[in-house]
């Protein structure tokens, strides 16, 4: 799968290299996590490559979000939006499941395999556009998946309350029909704020289960520290559980050991965690003993 790079300095370390293009990222956070910040980046990224960018904006105006890109240090974004490399589609105080049933597929189809990059920010008024969670599903469902015809997509989803429960509907919905998930953890502090960064799911990709602190910075944007997190390249466990499968080769079935063997080609020692090739040997004799 084609990774693109994120915009997000810090970030592409944590998602095994970047985004897979053309799939769909949810990032949940409470008013002021950074959320229309990050698409504001991701989309910039895109540009700099020579990417279209789309923003639908569902909730501020498009004088307002670039006011405030110009105001984060970005001032280059009019001269994109002078080159219509990118594009803003107003959806604030539209009918939603109108506008996307009837607005977007035409839309679509006009850009169809443009490799863009497009944004949509936030997602939340149109989980509200309805009451019935089958609607929700639909809508979203539909929404994304004409979307990523287009190019990489990245929706903002609001959070309430900020208990850090992703489990109501409004967030479980979108989560669950999104390639990736991003929890932008934000909590107001007497004296400060803390900002945390944690990848709930990214499919098809290797990615950190920690939380990392972020910092919000004028002209960087978004910035993700890294921690002590790092993708273990060497691969000396799946070679150690190699050798130890091998020499017990006799007690697996042909088609199981064959299997093994390439499952722990694609391996790296980050992918063990803490497991031991000694303690996961075992099982895997056990598993299939007797047969
Ligand atoms: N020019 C700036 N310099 C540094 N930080 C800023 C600047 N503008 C906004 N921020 C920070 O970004 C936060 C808002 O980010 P935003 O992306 O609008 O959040 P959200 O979309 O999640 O509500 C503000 O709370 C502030 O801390
Ligand atoms: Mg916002």
């Amino acid at each position: 799968m084609k990774k693109i790079k994120s915009g997000i300095y810090g970030l592409n370390e944590l998602i095994d290299g970047g985004m897979n293009e053309n799939s769909t990222t949810v990032v949940i956070g409470s008013s002021g996590a950074g959320k229309t910040t990050l698409a504001t980046q991701f989309i910039r990224r895109g540009l700099e490559d020579g990417q279209e960018g789309i923003f639908v904006s569902l909730d501020e105006n498009k004088e307002q979000i670039i006011r405030e890109a110009v105001e984060m240090g970005w001032s280059e974004i009019l001269e994109y939006l002078d080159d219509e490399l990118l594009v803003f589609i107003d959806a604030s105080g539209r009918e939603f499941s109108n506008f996307i049933k009837k607005e977007l597929p035409a839309f679509v189809s006009d850009w169809s395999g443009s490799k863009a990059r497009i944004a949509i920010d936030p997602l939340t008024p149109v989980m509200w556009s309805t009451k019935d969670p089958y609607e929700q599903r639909d809508l979203v469902g539909f929404m994304l998946k004409q979307t990523r015809k287009v190019g990489t997509v990245l929706c903002t989803l609001e959070e309430h309350g900020g208990t850090s429960d992703l489990s109501g509907s409004e967030t479980v919905i979108p989560m669950y029909l999104s390639d990736c998930v991003i929890h932008l953890r934000y909590i107001p502090l007497e004296g400060g704020v803390s900002r945390m960064l944690k990848i709930v799911k990214c499919r098809s990709s290797r990615h950190s289960e920690h939380s990392h602190p972020y910092y919000i910075m004028k002209g960087l944007g978004l910035v993700v520290e890294k921690g002590d997190f790092k993708t273990l390249t060497s691969n000396d466990i799946p070679l150690e559980m190699k050798k130890k499968l091998a020499e017990n080769k006799d007690d697996l079935p042909e088609k199981v050991y064959a299997r093994l063997e390439k499952v722990l080609d694609e391996l790296t020692d980050g992918d063990f965690r803490g497991l031991k090739a000694a303690h996961l040997v075992d099982s895997i004799l056990n598993e299939y003993a007797g047969e």
